[in-house]
């Protein structure tokens, strides 16, 4: 078995899934697709494992699936429904006339799509569409639902009810603060909305992970080395699968061993793998962050102590929040404090422009980063939620401005 089958960042896992049975995720989605007659929103945070979830309850075969990013228009989303299908060329029919020639539409059309013609979608297509996915009790899951514009969202959502009221399941899947759109854009469909919520991930479920990922590779790490790995994974079963895959990866490990080893990595060691995995994870989101908003005027260059660099207010003040840990929940006075530590005190920001710069950050977030927003500037506290920001900010910033080397804690 190769070790890239076995630790999947990103994919489908399958030797190291974990099925969270204390959660009941898979039950409360098993029993609701089983009731049927509902769209069934799946939501939870960035990379959760939302995908992986809904894909591992249904399986491979009994799902039509569009992924709401790939969806400018209408008629895009019923293409890519439609080439999702995979008819079988042959089929028989022994349903009634009707059925047959909804198939054979179906079959000519896909074959059109595939020859590359754009198709234009009517109600009655629509339906018949749909009414296929009924009849073949094949769901129809609609992923990063939020990405679709809202128009398309609506008119999906419409088109489905009628195909629901007759017991066609759909799920779409969502970040929490946009899952509810759909139901705002459709009121009538409430009450035939049922939600599946992914929290956050604890550390036993996290641990999980290198238990079966290792176990199959015939490797032992100690629990120890798992341990750090569950706490810097901060919630997140991605980073869990980049932190083993790249451990293997400095061993030398591309597949299960024929005798078992035994690896005991050092904190030099961790502390490379957490560095390459920060930059790989975080730092697109923290370049927009740092970059602030467009502006003509020139920012202020304030110089730092000890040293002849100078930063911008940006700059500083994610400095300053990335040598608090970074915490989740920071209020502005130890913000303050950790600027102090790294600005020299005639080049100090005054709270308001820290404020103002904080505010901006949010409105970045908000704005022009995908999915939750990765900060929020409320109440003078500020609120991280990103575990990818909050793990580069950790591993690549914190230490910036500390002459000694990184510590844990
Ligand atoms: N149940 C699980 N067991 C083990 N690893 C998992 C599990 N769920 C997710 N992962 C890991 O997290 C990664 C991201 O999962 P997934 O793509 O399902 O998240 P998502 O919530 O759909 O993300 P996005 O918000 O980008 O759509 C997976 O590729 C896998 O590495
Ligand atoms: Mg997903």
């Amino acid at each position: 078995m190769k070790t890239k089958q076995v630790f999947v960042a990103g994919g489908m896992p399958s030797i190291t899934y974990v099925d969270r049975l204390a959660q009941n995720l898979e039950k409360s989605l098993r029993s609701e697709i089983r009731e049927g007659y509902k769209v069934i929103c799946v939501t939870g945070p960035t990379k959760s494992g939302k995908t992986v979830l809904t894909r591992h309850t249904l399986g491979p075969e009994r799902s039509a699936l569009v992924n709401g990013g790939q969806v400018e228009d209408s008629d895009e989303f019923w293409n890519l429904l439609l080439q999702d299908l995979n008819l079988p060329e042959s089929e028989t029919h022994d349903g009634s006339t009707e059925d047959t020639i909804g198939y054979r539409y179906l079959v000519t059309a896909q074959r059109k799509a595939s020859e590359g013609e754009a198709l234009t979608f009517n109600n009655r297509n629509k339906k018949t569409l749909l009414t296929y996915l009924r009849e073949k009790d094949l769901a129809l899951v609609v992923d990063d639902f939020h990405y679709m514009p809202e128009k398309v969202q609506r008119e999906v959502i419409r088109s489905l009810k009628s195909e629901i009221f007759e017991g066609l399941c759909a799920i779409l899947i969502a970040v929490p603060h946009r899952a509810f759109d759909a139901i705002g854009v459709e009121r009538e469909m409430e009450g035939r909305f049922a939600h599946v919520e992914i929290p956050s991930w604890n550390k036993g479920e996290l641990v999980e992970i290198p238990k079966k990922g290792f176990r199959a590779l015939n490797v032992d790490v100690p629990h120890e080395t798992q341990d750090v790995f569950s706490e810097e994974a901060n919630g997140s079963p991605l980073l869990m699968q980049r932190f083993c895959g790249r451990l293997c990866d400095h061993y030398d490990i591309e597949e299960t061993q024929s005798q078992s080893k035994t690896f005991n990595p050092s904190d030099e060691t961790l502390k490379e793998i957490f560095e390459v995995v920060a930059k790989q994870f975080g730092l697109p989101t923290f370049q927009k962050l740092a970059k602030g908003p467009q502006s003509r005027a020139k920012r202020l260059d304030r110089m730092l102590l000890n040293s002849e660099r100078s930063m911008d207010i940006y700059e500083a003040v994610l400095a300053a929040v990335a040598n608090t840990g970074p915490k989740d929940k920071i209020h502005y006075n130890e913000i303050r404090d950790e600027l102090r530590k790294i600005l020299v005190e005639t080049d100090l920001p005054q709270k308001h422009e820290v404020s103002s710069a904080l505010g901006h950050m949010s409105g970045i977030a908000k704005d022009e980063i995908d999915g939750e927003p990765v900060v929020e500037w409320a109440d003078d506290h500020l609120y991280l939620t990103d575990p990818f920001l909050m793990f580069y900010m950790r591993w690549n910033q914190r230490t910036l401005n500390q002459a000694s080397g990184v510590n844990k804690g």
